[in-house]
């Protein structure tokens, strides 16, 4: 993208997800009472394909207000969190100093990660999940910034909205079934006006437009590849932890699922060492 745009999208995207902050904090979505009473769990998916995370050091790239690097806390890693929302990454010290955890939370963007996060780096693990490269233009510089936080053998754990999935878009007057959003090899950026939040039906956003980014899977893997890791195991699911349509239904494991048939997947998870 040209340097002007590249401004634009950090900036807007930026003051969107600061003003989701205070949001999330009060919505039954981001429920916190598991971390509170010292149970931290996971969305089914990953609870189901992590393992144990003790005594792993773990860095959690756009980390939001830093429940799940807390839960990872819980569960014995040593942990630190970045994300580029200020108003994220205070919620985020306070909650731990609220838990009484021992987690260490950067404020920076994802592309600036290798010098922000204090080092030594050499993570064992670097956790990346749920709407996280949808913001992202450039997935190779991604792809650079994880393999520069592992050690030799360290692994990254993504799990993503499916690319395909995202191609969808709900469309009352359809029916019960998505329309079309926007096919699936369009990168973007696809400049956004919303004033919706997925956590809070009742909120409504002033910064209400975004820049967004697709990535293929093909993309993804390839960057993954690129930046000299080897891929252990790609899972494709039928569910997805929030309500990415509004025909989808909840079960009793959380996830969101077509309610008649699997249709497609919705999304992702791999895992890939650093050679
Ligand atoms: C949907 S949330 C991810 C939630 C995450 N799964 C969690 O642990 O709660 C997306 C996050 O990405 C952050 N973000 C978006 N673009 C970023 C960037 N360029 N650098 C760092 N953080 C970014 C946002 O501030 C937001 O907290």
């Amino acid at each position: 993208m040209p340097g002007a745009d590249q401004e634009a999208w950090r900036a807007l995207n930026r003051a969107n997800w600061d003003e989701r902050v205070a949001i999330h904090l009060r919505a039954p979505m981001y429920d916190l009472s598991d971390l509170r009473e010292g149970r931290g769990r996971l969305e089914a998916i990953e609870e189901a394909e992590l393992g144990s995370v003790a005594g792993e050091r773990i860095a959690h790239l756009q980390c939001h207000f830093g429940a799940d690097t807390l839960r990872l806390a819980q569960k014995g890693a040593a942990v630190v969190g970045l994300d580029f929302s200020a108003p994220a990454i205070e919620a985020a010290r306070g909650l731990a100093g609220e838990l009484g955890l021992a987690a260490r939370f950067v404020c920076a963007d994802v592309y600036d990660a290798a010098a922000a996060i204090p080092g030594p780096h050499g993570f064992d693990r670097v956790f990346v999940t749920w709407g996280a490269l949808c913001w992202l233009p450039d997935v190779a510089g991604w792809a650079r910034v994880v393999a520069s936080l592992l050690r030799p053998g360290g692994r990254l754990y993504l799990a993503e909205g499916h690319p395909s999935a995202w191609v969808f878009d709900d469309d009352a007057a359809e029916g019960p079934r998505p329309g079309w959003f926007a096919p699936y090899f369009e990168r973007g950026p696809l400049v956004l006006d919303d004033p919706r939040d997925y956590a809070d039906p009742e909120a409504r956003l002033a910064n209400q437009r975004t820049h967004q980014f697709q990535h293929t899977m093909a993309d993804v893997l390839n960057a993954l590849a690129g930046a000299g890791l080897s891929l252990d195991w790609l899972h494709e699911h039928d569910g997805v932890p929030w309500r990415m349509f509004a025909c989808l239904e909840q079960g009793a494991d959380r996830l969101w699922r077509f309610a008649d048939r699997a249709w497609l997947p919705l999304s992702f998870s791999l895992s890939a060492t650093r050679r």
